[in-house]
């Protein structure tokens, strides 16, 4: 287990818009490759699911949110925000909130709470922390992810291999990070398509 979340997070960053085309056909040649994009012309839309009762507006513009639970496993997710024809989308907001390490959300401050906009190649990340379970709910993020001038899509990213994934209604496949296990804890992909 050779790799860190730093040299996946900077794999993924030397990820560019053309490579990233050219992943498309080499990810069918080499499957393991864990950064190729997750798209492919015509793809559907990233579904949404609800935003439930624990969403705040005015969340910081930030990606670093572990210092806000200094106890909890570190994750680093990341991503790209793609229209429907796989083309990256620059100055996307993507918003993340979640539950701390004891499954709790902060509802008075912004803690695990924050946004950003998408870069040129419209890439995304947040270093955060793995959320605790709660009673109700398999282990999941929220987002929210806005292209320029687009509508909001709300919806949540979940966990592999989650034992109450399969109990949660709102749980569904095409949700699930692509999840690496690395030496400083976890790494997990999903690229957004709205
Ligand atoms: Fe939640």
């Amino acid at each position: 287990m050779p790799s860190t979340r730093r040299s996946l997070l900077t794999a993924f960053l030397t990820l560019s818009l053309i490579d990233a085309a050219r992943m498309r056909a080499f990810a069918q040649a080499a499957p393991e490759l864990p950064l190729t994009l997750s798209c492919d012309d015509g793809n559907d839309v990233t579904i949404e699911r609800e935003a439930g009762p624990f969403f705040r507006p005015n969340s910081p513009l930030e990606r670093d949110l572990y210092p806000g639970a200094p106890g909890g496993e570190r994750i680093t997710v990341a991503g790209f925000v793609l229209d429907s024809r796989c083309r990256p989308l620059a100055g996307s907001l993507v918003e993340i909130w979640h539950a701390d390490e004891n499954g709790a959300y902060d509802s008075i401050g912004f803690r695990l709470r924050g946004h950003q906009f998408t870069d040129v190649q419209g890439r995304w990340w947040f270093n955060t922390i793995v959320p605790a379970l709660y009673p109700g709910r398999t282990r999941h993020f929220h987002f929210k992810v806005e292209r320029p001038g687009g509508r909001v899509l709300t919806t949540q990213l979940y966990f592999p291999g989650e034992p109450r994934n399969l109990e949660d209604q709102l749980f569904h496949e095409t949700l699930v990070l692509d999840m690496k296990q690395t030496r400083d804890g976890r790494f997990g992909r999903f690229d957004f398509i709205v």
